[in-house]
């Protein structure tokens, strides 16, 4: 018996690890070695309507605890974005297409082409710490982004999932915002907004100033806004934030979450770190006579 095997809405996924978007989900080269490497899913990175070359460097450097980045959404706008997918290995491995953009009619645009793209399901990026119009403007809001989520879900017949930020006062209103909009899931969390200083050029070290959080040390920031969101919405929740090993997948899924997303572990343990995290939760479950994972989803709520 799978152990591991994770249902949200109709989709199914193999196990509950799904690639996070902006990590080598940008080519279809990169995405087939992820799918290659066992991971249960993978999101694409966040595609615009118009191509667009990011920030200057530097746009990425690593601290003591995490890694602090400000890519500025690089991306080969979303027509030209086809051509990667076509070239995707036929796969039951299921693809999430993310998106950003300033409107609804963008986001509506941006949806129905991923979907004649063949993908499973949107992921709406409404939470990107650092890109101006297009991240937090969207997703601090709850007005615009029920519309939003309201506006893409007549648009499509796929699933729509919407990606949130920990950068808001409370992300369960957020969350449930979307919710009422129609969304079929929550991503949660994005990157936390942070910054780093060289010391000795007293000057900010990214090009941008200021960038996104992610790695180990926003784990707990994670954990606790699905468990915030959990308490407040029906639908599944997708955990994202610091998970590098297969007990950081059990405290999510025990917060809340149906599955979750690895990101910055891909560069802390390689692309075969969806196997090795599936593993360690498998020994887990085993250890604890746990007989399948969805068992465990939300227990730590009394
Ligand atoms: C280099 C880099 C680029 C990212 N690009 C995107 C992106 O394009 N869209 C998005 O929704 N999230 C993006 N993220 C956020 C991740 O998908 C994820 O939500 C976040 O890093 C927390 O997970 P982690 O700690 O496992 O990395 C990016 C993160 C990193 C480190």
């Amino acid at each position: 018996m799978n152990k591991l095997i994770t249902k949200i809405g109709n989709l199914q996924f193999e196990n509950p690890t799904i690639l996070a978007s902006g990590i080598m989900g940008e080519d279809a080269g990169s995405m087939n070695r992820i799918i290659a490497s066992g991971a249960g899913g993978i999101v694409t990175k966040s595609i615009g309507i118009i191509p667009r070359t990011g920030y200057p460097n530097p746009t990425f450097v690593e601290l003591e605890h995490g890694l602090l980045n400000a890519m500025g959404l690089p991306n080969p706008g979303i027509d030209a974005f086809s051509e990667e997918l076509q070239q995707l290995t036929k796969t039951k491995t299921p693809i999430i297409g993310s998106i950003y953009g300033a409107n609804s009619e963008e986001f509506i645009n941006l949806a129905q082409k991923m979907e004649s793209y063949k993908v499973d399901a949107i992921e709406l990026n409404v939470s990107c710490p650092h890109a101006k119009r297009f991240g937090l403007e969207v997703g601090s809001d709850p007005v615009l982004l029920q519309e939003i989520t309201n506006a893409v879900k007549q648009s499509v017949h796929i699933p729509v999932f919407v990606k949130l930020s920990p950068n808001v006062t409370s992300i369960a209103d957020i969350a449930s915002a979307a919710e009422k909009g129609g969304a079929d899931a929550i991503v949660a969390i994005n990157t936390v907004k942070a910054m780093k200083i060289n010391i000795e050029l007293q000057r900010p070290i990214l090009a941008n100033k200021i960038g996104g959080y992610s790695g180990k040390a926003i784990k707990p920031i994670g954990v606790r806004c699905v468990y915030e969101i959990a308490e407040r919405v029906q639908i599944p929740i997708i955990g994202a934030g610091g998970i590098t090993d297969g007990k950081d997948v059990i405290e999510y899924i025990m917060a809340g979450a149906t599955a979750v997303q690895i990101g910055s572990a891909v560069y802390y343990r390689d692309i075969d770190v969806f196997k090795k995290i599936c593993n360690e939760c498998t020994t887990w479950l085993h250890e604890h006579n746990v007989k399948k994972l969805s068992e465990l989803v939300g227990v730590a709520h009394t």
